[in-house]
């Protein structure tokens, strides 16, 4: 960009995945201590969640998203017909996302996703044009409510304090979808150990999740009790204890700020991911 001789005046486009966001931002909010960028989302995760909140990062070798800054982007364009040569392995990731919007929207959505998940994994134009607009919208919203994460934003890591565990566990073989549609299930078992939801509603996020072509089991590699070293590395810890946002049910979130839950609790529901 100093090559280029962009000045303050300059505006950056990311055009890309996640990835490309996430870098492409960082730089926008860094350079010349900051200038507007554009975000062009074109896999259905960065669509969902990557492009919206304006949270911008660069991986280090000690973790992800150690060094980032918040920058908003000037606006969002999202077009679904990017997503005809996405692989079905990135579009599938990406709907684990939009499982998790659902799950913490509430029940019309969720039953709308469940009844609607062979279309979505079969990419129907419509059916993913609809839930990119409601991912967007809702997250949009939250954030809107809590930029910098100090509250409510929280809860938009359902399922993702054990995804980001499971993730690096897998040596990032898994795809950060893929690892969060784990984190989903074993979290809603998690929920059912702690007596905040019900019998039943582990199984059912499950059969989501498989209906949504995403994995239901850890790989062979990873254990339960190899999740949980990952899980303090998170920077989303307290006093170095993780906090977990539950369901009580869809759309019914027990505690905004997370609680903490020991680890043999932890070891417990992932066991519900294991053989
Ligand atoms: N900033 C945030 O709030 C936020 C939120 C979620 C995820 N992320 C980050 O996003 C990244 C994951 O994003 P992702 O899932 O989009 O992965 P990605 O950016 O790695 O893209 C996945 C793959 O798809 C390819 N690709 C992109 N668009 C394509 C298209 N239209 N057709 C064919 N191939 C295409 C890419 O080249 C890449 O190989 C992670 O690094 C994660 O940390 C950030
Ligand atoms: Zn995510």
């Amino acid at each position: 960009m100093v090559r280029l001789g962009l000045g303050r005046d300059g505006c950056v486009l990311a055009f890309g995945g996640g990835a490309t966001l996430d870098l492409a931002g960082f730089l926008a909010a860094t350079y010349a201590r900051g200038v507007p960028w554009v975000a062009l989302p074109t896999t259905l995760l960065s669509m969902v969640d990557a492009a919206i909140g304006g949270k911008t990062a660069v991986n280090t070798p000690h973790g992800k998203n150690l060094v980032g800054a918040f920058h908003q982007p000037s606006s969002v364009l999202c077009d679904v017909g990017y997503l005809a040569t996405l692989p079905d392995r990135e579009v599938r990731s990406g709907l684990a996302e939009v499982a998790k919007t659902a799950l913490l929207e509430g029940e019309e959505r969720l039953s709308w996703v469940e009844e609607n998940a062979r279309r979505l994994t079969g990419r129907d134009p419509e059916a993913l044009e609809e839930g990119v607009l409601f991912c967007v919208a809702y997250k949009a919203g939250i954030v809107e409510a809590d930029e910098l994460e100090t509250g409510r934003r929280r809860i938009l890591n359902l399922g993702h304090t054990l995804g980001h565990g499971i993730e690096a566990a897998s040596g990032y073989a898994l795809r950060h979808g893929e690892a969060v549609a784990l984190g989903l299930i074993a979290e809603a078992r998690l929920a059912e150990l702690e007596g905040v939801a019900e019998a039943g509603f582990a199984q059912r996020v499950e059969a989501l999740v498989e209906a949504l072509g995403l994995p239901v089991r850890l790989p062979p590699d990873v254990t339960p009790r190899g999740v949980v070293p990952y899980l303090s590395r998170d920077k989303k810890t307290e006093a170095g204890r993780p906090r977990f946002v539950l369901l009580e049910a869809a759309g019914r979130v027990h505690d905004e700020r997370g609680i903490p839950v020991p680890d043999t609790r932890v070891v417990e529901a992932l066991e519900r991911l294991a053989g």
